[in-house]
């Protein structure tokens, strides 16, 4: 046997496809894209956004999808074939997931609790929301450390659950059921908060192109925005798409999947916006971002739609939790995989649920400690200067090490091993030809744009955590 295949492999071109579609597409879609496009220039910062996928956001999805399948292994030991020195990649790569884990995992435990409020809504009970204001009833929550350390590992629970099944039987079945209901439930919320009375305004803060945004060293600022969000978006830099090409057969169409992904992550984007937007303005609220967009302003948007509203938010709160679990999910194997690689490399069968179960109960304490924290509501320590553990995870993770990979990868494949790739990404189409068709395209960008891109970005993202001002 193949030794990857220990691990497990795709089943279908769909079943990966919605795998790789369900990490990128999550809270950075749902509750980050809509509202930065709408306060950094409307349609303008959608230019932007679209030209830096193309040139960045798909050459190093290429990358890491043809690293991955080329080495049949997870992120560490990945890196390590192309040289000892490059493990260092390998290890920040795999470190950026497990921090993350930390604080999406009660972000996903948020979601549940608020279906189950909603379906609380739906029936009359006293466990829904009732009449309370969503502000109130929001930091109700949080503070309470009980209620949110039980839901976040509820979440961290179902998501290893699925994982510990496997590739094809666990990621791949749940994630190709799951994803087409997500699409089907954001299309009825588009519909619904598209017809209510004033929702134009609401498209009109997301599309409407305000060029007044770039002028001095402002474009600097929307590009290091656009940028880090991309990232983001795209699960890029953080080994989940290495050790999802590890699963990949050698018939699949690389080049083909490194635009699929990225086209629909940002369809699904823009979804999100129509669905959240419209919504938020037609109740003459003030749109938001994070945490405070999801569950205050649009439980306010539902609590005032009378009785159909419980529905909606159930509805809502539903499809965000498929989009968290699913990313959650990639980020869960994406740490077991490498774990994974270890007894692989000792000889030794894999125990696949031992192993999954054992990140799990990493994962399960990493998250009662964020739970705990309460978003900075029960004094803990401030770490870096963050006031929440959430920020200080995120900082880290998304802020330092996803950058610093993504560049790294850049410069090794660019530079000091161009042509490595070459033959993995080459591969047989269906009509048994092989071509690398945007090779030349591959390379330019690699080399030139996607360097000094990487840098800005990760200037943008110390500037806007610490509050710096660089690009203001
Ligand atoms: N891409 C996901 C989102 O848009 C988040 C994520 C980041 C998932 C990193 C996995 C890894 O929310």
């Amino acid at each position: 046997m193949e030794l990857k295949n220990q691990k497990g492999q795709w089943g279908s071109k769909f079943g990966f496809l919605m795998a790789a579609v369900g990490s990128a597409v999550g809270l950075g879609n749902l509750w980050g894209f809509p509202y930065k496009m709408g306060m950094s220039g409307g349609f303008a910062f959608f230019i932007i956004y679209i030209i830096l996928v193309i040139v960045v956001g798909v050459v190093i999805l290429l990358c890491e999808l043809s690293l991955g399948r080329r080495t049949g292994k997870g992120v560490i030991a990945s890196y390590r074939e192309l040289g000892r020195s490059h493990a260092v990649i390998g290890w920040l790569s795999w470190l950026s997931p497990c921090l993350i884990l930390g604080f999406y995992s009660m972000l996903g435990g948020y979601c549940i609790k608020y279906v189950v409020a909603n379906i609380g809504d739906i029936f009359g009970t006293s466990w829904g929301v009732g009449v309370t204001d969503s502000g109130e009833y929001f930091t109700a929550f949080y503070t309470d450390q009980m209620q949110s350390v039980i839901y976040t590992l509820l979440f961290i629970f179902l998501t290893t659950l699925v994982v510990s099944i496997g590739v094809s039987k666990g990621i791949e079945k749940f994630s190709t059921i799951a994803m087409p209901a997500l699409f089907f439930m954001l299309v009825i919320v588009i519909i619904r908060s598209c017809t209510l009375p004033g929702a134009s305004e609401g498209l009109a803060f997301i599309f409407k192109p305000d060029f007044s945004v770039f002028r001095g060293w402002g474009w600097i600022k929307v590009l290091a925005k656009a940028g880090g969000q991309m990232f983001f978006s795209l699960s890029l830099g953080m080994a989940i798409m290495v050790t999802y090409g590890s699963y990949m057969r050698k018939e699949d169409d690389l080049q083909l999947n490194a635009v699929t992904i990225p086209i629909a992550d940002t369809i699904i984007a823009v979804m999100a916006g129509m669905a959240i937007m419209p919504a938020v303005f037609a109740e003459d609220l003030n749109p938001a971002g994070g945490p405070g967009l999801l569950f205050v302003t649009l439980q306010t948007v539902f609590q005032e739609m009378g009785k159909a509203g419980p529905i909606f938010g159930c509805l809502f709160y539903g499809l965000v939790f498929i989009a968290a679990i699913t990313s959650s999910i990639s980020l869960t194997e994406a740490v077991s995989s490498a774990i994974m690689d270890r007894s692989i490399a000792r000889g030794k069968p894999v125990n696949r649920r031992k192993i999954t179960w054992g990140v799990g109960i990493f994962v399960m304490l990493e998250g009662t400690l964020v739970a705990l924290d309460g978003l900075g509501s029960h004094g803990f320590p401030h770490i870096f200067g963050q006031s929440t553990l959430l920020d200080a995870f995120d900082l880290v993770s998304e802020g330092l090490f996803m950058p610093i990979s993504a560049l790294a990868t850049a410069v090794i494949f660019g530079w000091l091993k161009p042509g490595w790739l070459d033959s993995e990404i080459r591969n047989l189409g269906s009509d048994g030809k092989a071509a690398f068709g945007m090779r030349k395209y591959f390379y330019f960008c690699l080399k030139f744009i996607v360097p000094p891109m990487m840098i800005l970005v990760l200037l943008g993202q110390i500037d806007s955590f610490f509050g710096l001002g660089w690009f203001s």
